[in-house]
């Protein structure tokens, strides 16, 4: 079912909970429809917003803003070992993750509770806990606003990194994504070995599939604020990923500094929530925003504050981490 917005305040839309409006809104549940809103309106200017998780809104929006809705999970085909399901772009995350961990499927428990929709779950390739999006997606549809018609791409052709994809590269702008195919499996293979969750797991009893999702759930809780309570969009930087050498020359400095390795024997990369804390900012207030006080990764809206405010203090950041270390962080979040 369609659903048509005009002139519409985004504040219950975004996550960081900033007023800008938009001069129009559809949500749509099917690939039909959308199809038939593209050709009815012919857009010159449209975006996507589905759970408005990942984006800074500095201004109005005075295009078309597309929401996909639709709450289909779907069985495909069933194997000894796994079961692939077809999910629709408006499914919340955290609910498909709820629904696996009821029905004994692994591969998604370390990503539980990230706020979202299932639709955006590939466009950044979400990731925590040692787990990415990628690991299960095995193909993603989407309309192809350039090519006027409905696409599907593999796994592969996805080209996912960390906190990357095609949808942010080369199909940047151009597609809306309505539904992901993945794969879950009925085999335990439980993921523990990043940070606190193993000792976690163990305080709950044990490595079965509901321990993992509640330890998740309660390690993201203890650090990450609620975006219902306190706006923001988890983590509004990258972690920085640089040379080996630049790595080591900060290491020989701050022999504590968190780095991990990447598939890259070349690149170490550094955790932007140690380098921010390290600066001094963890905490840090600056009127109506502020860089949270148990995750300096993630800045938040104390109230009220605009999309400029918060853009401001992330500038103010990044400066000050390229000033204290010599390492440029970038945004992850979408700046519009
Ligand atoms: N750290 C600090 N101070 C801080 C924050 C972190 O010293 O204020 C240190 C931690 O002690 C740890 C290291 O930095 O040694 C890494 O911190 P953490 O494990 O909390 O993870 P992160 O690298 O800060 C990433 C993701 C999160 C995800 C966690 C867990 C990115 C940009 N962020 O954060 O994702 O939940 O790992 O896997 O990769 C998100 O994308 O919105 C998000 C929350």
């Amino acid at each position: 079912m369609i659903r048509d917005f005009k002139e519409i305040n985004l504040a219950e839309r975004n996550s960081f909970h900033v007023e800008q409006r938009a001069r129009r809104l559809i949500e749509f549940e099917t690939e039909e429809e959308l199809m038939a809103i593209f050709r009815r309106e012919q857009p010159d200017r449209w975006m996507v917003l589905s759970g408005g998780n990942n984006i800074l809104f500095t201004q109005d929006y005075e295009g078309l803003i597309l929401s996909p809705v639709s709450q289909r999970i779907e069985q495909l085909d069933e194997s000894a070992e796994s079961i692939r399901l077809r999910v629709g772009a408006g499914v919340e995350w955290d609910d498909l993750v709820a629904w696996a961990v009821e029905r004994d499927l692994w591969g998604i428990e370390n990503l539980s509770l990230i706020p979202g929709k299932a639709g955006a779950a590939p466009v950044q390739n979400i990731g925590a806990y040692g787990a990415e999006a990628k690991d299960v997606i095995r193909s993603v549809r989407f309309y192809d606003a350039e090519a006027d018609c409905m696409r599907t791409l593999t796994r592969e052709e996805c080209v996912f990194g960390y906190r990357e994809s095609i949808f942010k590269q080369a199909l940047k702008g151009r597609t809306v994504i309505t539904e992901i195919e993945i794969e879950l499996s009925k085999k335990a293979a439980p993921r523990l070995g990043y940070g606190d969750v193993e000792r976690e797991v163990e305080r709950l009893g044990g490595a079965t599939l509901r321990n993992i999702r509640e330890a998740i759930c309660s390690i993201r809780r203890s650090k990450l604020p609620d975006t219902a309570v306190l706006g923001n969009a988890g983590s509004f930087f990258k972690n920085p990923v640089v040379a080996r050498v630049v790595a080591e020359e900060l290491l020989a400095q701050y022999p504590e500094m968190p780095h991990y390795a990447t598939a890259d024997p070349e690149q170490v990369k550094l955790a932007a929530g140690w380098l921010i804390d390290r600066a001094g900012l963890k905490g840090y207030r600056e009127g109506r925003v502020g860089v949270h006080e148990r995750q300096a990764l993630v800045l938040v809206n104390h109230g009220g504050a605009t999309g400029g405010e918060v853009i401001a203090l992330a500038r103010k950041v990044q400066e000050t981490v390229k000033q204290k270390f010599g390492i440029e962080i970038d945004t992850e979040v979408n700046i519009l």
